[in-house]
């Protein structure tokens, strides 16, 4: 009987003590819930996983962030007013609330023209080696200027742009808060849309769980997906914390690739004869929410991208069973998306330019 006893309450001892370690474990890996931007940030300390070795990193949940910048970045993330029509944001074209872009094969802007190019998304854009398909922009921040001035896009200019900030004093005070500078620029301006888009990432994904020893967090199945991403080669090229953008790489690897041969990607950069049709390799990062597909929308199915990876990358051919499993390890790639407080914006006056739509 005593015998009995002793064993139970070392069992409910041994059971708090365990419960007390998993409760510590999961406090630490929680991220903070009510920011009302994204969730990006660095790396979190704590136990080193075995899998810490895996090519593909989770993405870090701690912030560091400048709040007064950020907020501002917001909101000329949401600012119609930077487009010559008054009508398109950044926004318009990388939709927060569809996994960062339009679900266009080539997004609409100013007076409906059609761009020439897939939207890649913004979310975890940070993560990429450079930005646009063929790397002409070396950050965010040199990114940000671009399509604010691009004809096709919002077709402002840098100066109309300023001007209509400039004419709104709510603006011209935040500015100063934040830069300390009597005037505002449009270095200012991209440097806080840069600091908006440096919190878009979406940190816990169940994949990324797995990668902190949570073995529950993915099936047999899904698992299988990711062994055969690894062993059939996808991961050279498709790794880091964002399962892609760590390089240029040539569309047509194994097989030219005959559908789109207008487009030439990085060659425009370097105009170096091996960089034709090389492109920054996406991110697979939440690539269950971003169809249609590749710089030219070639397809709205995942299926099909991955088996057109396997033929025209590595010269292989996967089987449906195959196929399903790397879409199955591609979904759980998902992660949380940014909770974002839809911002306010301040009115116009009769100083501010007006919109034009023409
Ligand atoms: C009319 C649609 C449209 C608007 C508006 C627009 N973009 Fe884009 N964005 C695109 C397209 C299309 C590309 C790809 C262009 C290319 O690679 O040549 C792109 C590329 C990007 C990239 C690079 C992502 C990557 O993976 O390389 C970022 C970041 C980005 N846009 C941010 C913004 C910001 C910030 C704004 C607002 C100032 C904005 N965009 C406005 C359509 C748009
Ligand atoms: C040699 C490098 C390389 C290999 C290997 C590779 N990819 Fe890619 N992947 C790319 C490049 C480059 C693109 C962009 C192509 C384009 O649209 O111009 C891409 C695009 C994709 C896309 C579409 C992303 C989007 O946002 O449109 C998916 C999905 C994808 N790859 C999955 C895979 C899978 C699965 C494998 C393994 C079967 C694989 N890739 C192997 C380089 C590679």
């Amino acid at each position: 009987m005593k015998k009995i006893k002793f064993t139970l309450i070392s069992c409910v001892l041994a059971l708090v003590v365990i419960n007390m370690v998993i409760l510590t474990v999961t406090a630490a890996d929680e991220p903070p819930r009510n920011i009302g931007y994204g969730r990006g940030g660095r790396m979190q300390g704590g136990a080193v996983s075995e899998r810490s070795k895996e090519p593909i990193q989770p993405i870090p949940v701690t912030f560091d962030y400048d709040t007064a910048k950020i907020e501002l970045g917001k909101k000329l993330f949401f600012e119609p007013r930077l487009s010559k029509s008054g009508w398109i944001t950044c926004n318009s074209c990388h939709n927060l609330s569809t996994g960062g872009v339009d679900n266009l094969p080539t997004s609409i802007g100013h007076k409906w023209l059609f761009g020439p190019i897939n939207s890649p998304t913004v979310l975890n854009a940070k993560f990429n080696l450079a930005q646009f398909w063929d790397g002409r922009a070396k950050d965010l921040k040199e990114q940000a200027k671009g399509p604010i001035a691009n004809p096709m896009e919002m077709a402002s200019n840098h100066e109309l742009a300023v001007d209509v900030l400039q004419s709104i004093p709510a603006y011209v005070q935040w500015f100063k808060e934040v830069y300390k500078e009597e005037n505002i620029t449009i270095d200012n301006v991209a440097d806080a849309i840069a600091a908006f888009e440096e919190t878009l990432t979406t940190p816990n994904s169940r994949f990324d769980w797995w990668l902190k020893d949570y073995d529950d967090k993915i099936t047999d199945a899904e698992m299988e997906g990711y062994d055969l991403f690894k062993n059939k080669g996808c991961i050279i090229c498709h790794n880091g914390f964002g399962v892609g953008g760590t390089s240029f790489q040539k569309f047509g690897v194994a097989k030219p690739y005959d559908k789109d041969t207008q487009t030439l990607g990085r060659y425009n950069v370097t105009k170096e004869e091996k960089d034709k049709y090389a492109f920054k390799v996406p991110l697979l990062r939440n690539i269950e929410l971003t169809a249609p597909y590749f710089h030219d929308a070639s397809t709205w199915s995942l299926s099909e991208a991955v088996k057109i990876m396997a033929e025209y990358q590595l010269g292989v051919t996967f089987n449906d069973n195959e196929t399903d499993k790397i879409v199955a390890f591609l979904r759980t790639l998902t992660g949380d998306q940014p909770s974002i407080l839809f911002p306010i914006l301040p009115p116009s006056n009769e100083n501010t330019p007006k919109p034009n739509r023409n």
